[in-house]
């Protein structure tokens, strides 16, 4: 294991315990709104504007995950489906991105289908994608089941996310090829062992790289999301050396990350969307930021102590 990925695993593992948890959700506040739009819809609507100005667009993210109830499901979905109207009163390219667990993903696939229908119904009203993130390996195989029976359903405004990590990739793009199916390409961030998932880093980077070029040469509308300069320079200099024109992709990037490149490529005319979450239940995203990037441990350690 090289030393990202053991850092990463000892991140995660610590953000699992209940008084690190507690200390970060009350002292980490401030770090973490560099991260995070607000607790409010509203807050995050402002973010969007702002964003607009730089010529960058949105993906509005309502923060949940691995909800226990029904009940906690429907809340949340009813959450969604007013971010979807608010968005859709906004003069801008509309895109919201959720998690199946969110939706009740572990208690039924059946419930998670369900209230995934009515959101994009709702959404296909004011034309926005939704973009289901894709979370844990356990809980691959039964997103990409809901995708599939969504697009059997008839709705095509939603699309999948590939993490490069994964051993299983390269197979599943090659299934969701014939559904034409809208991919976003990632590295992956949660703590996965080496049955399933690549430990090199090496490995996950060139991997990132083979499935956007597969997903492109085989005409998938593809969002490459990624903060990496190696992976933006190269995806760069393939797609113009291909002649694959800038309408068949687009460079997905995080809220508060590499701020000046997200700029600099709206600036040169590329696609360019910021994944803006909002709301309260921020930690569990919170620490897949932090366990990305070491100098932000140091960031978090700082704002802790400082208060
Ligand atoms: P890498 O981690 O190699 O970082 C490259 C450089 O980017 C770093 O050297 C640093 O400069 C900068 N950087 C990266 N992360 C940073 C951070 N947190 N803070 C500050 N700087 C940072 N994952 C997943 O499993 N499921 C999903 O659905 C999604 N969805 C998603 C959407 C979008 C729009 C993005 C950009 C990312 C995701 N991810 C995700 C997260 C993804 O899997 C991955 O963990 C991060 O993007 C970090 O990997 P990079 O590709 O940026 O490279």
């Amino acid at each position: 294991m090289d030393f990202n990925q053991s850092y990463r695993s000892f991140v995660l593992a610590i953000a699992q315990n209940k008084g690190i948890k507690n200390l970060v959700l009350t002292r980490g506040r401030n770090f973490a709104r560099r991260f995070i739009a607000g607790d409010t819809l509203e807050e995050a609507l402002r973010v969007v504007e702002a964003l607009e100005r730089d010529r960058i667009h949105a993906i509005l993210d309502l923060l949940g995950e691995m909800v226990t109830s029904e009940a906690e499901a429907r809340k949340f979905q009813g959450e969604i489906v007013r971010l979807v109207q608010a968005f859709g009163a906004l003069p801008y390219p509309r895109y919201v991105a959720l998690k199946l667990t969110q939706l009740g993903l572990d208690l039924s696939e059946d419930l998670a289908f369900a209230l995934m229908q009515e959101i994009l119904a709702e959404a296909h009203k004011v034309d926005c994608f939704v973009r289901i993130d894709m979370e844990d390996s356990p809980r691959v195989e039964a997103t990409l089941r809901v995708y599939k029976r969504l697009r059997e359903a008839g709705f095509d405004n939603t699309g999948l996310v590939l993490q490069s990590y994964l051993k299983r990739t390269e197979q599943d793009l090659q299934d969701l090829i014939p559904l034409r199916t809208p991919v976003r390409i990632v590295k992956g961030a949660y703590k996965e062992p080496p049955e399933v998932a690549f430990q090199d880093k090496r490995m996950v980077d060139a991997q990132f790289m083979v499935l956007c070029k597969k997903a492109l040469e085989n005409g998938l509308y593809t969002a490459i999301a990624s903060h990496d300069p190696q992976i933006i320079q190269e995806m760069k200099r393939w797609t113009a050396e291909k002649g694959i024109g800038r309408e068949r992709f687009e460079f997905q990037l995080l809220y508060g990350v590499r701020r000046d490149e997200q700029k600099k490529l709206a600036a040169e005319g590329y696609t360019v969307r910021a994944y803006v979450p909002y709301g309260t239940d921020w930690y569990p995203y919170f620490s897949r930021r932090i366990a990305e990037r070491p100098e932000n441990l140091l960031f978090v350690a700082r704002s802790l102590i400082q208060g």
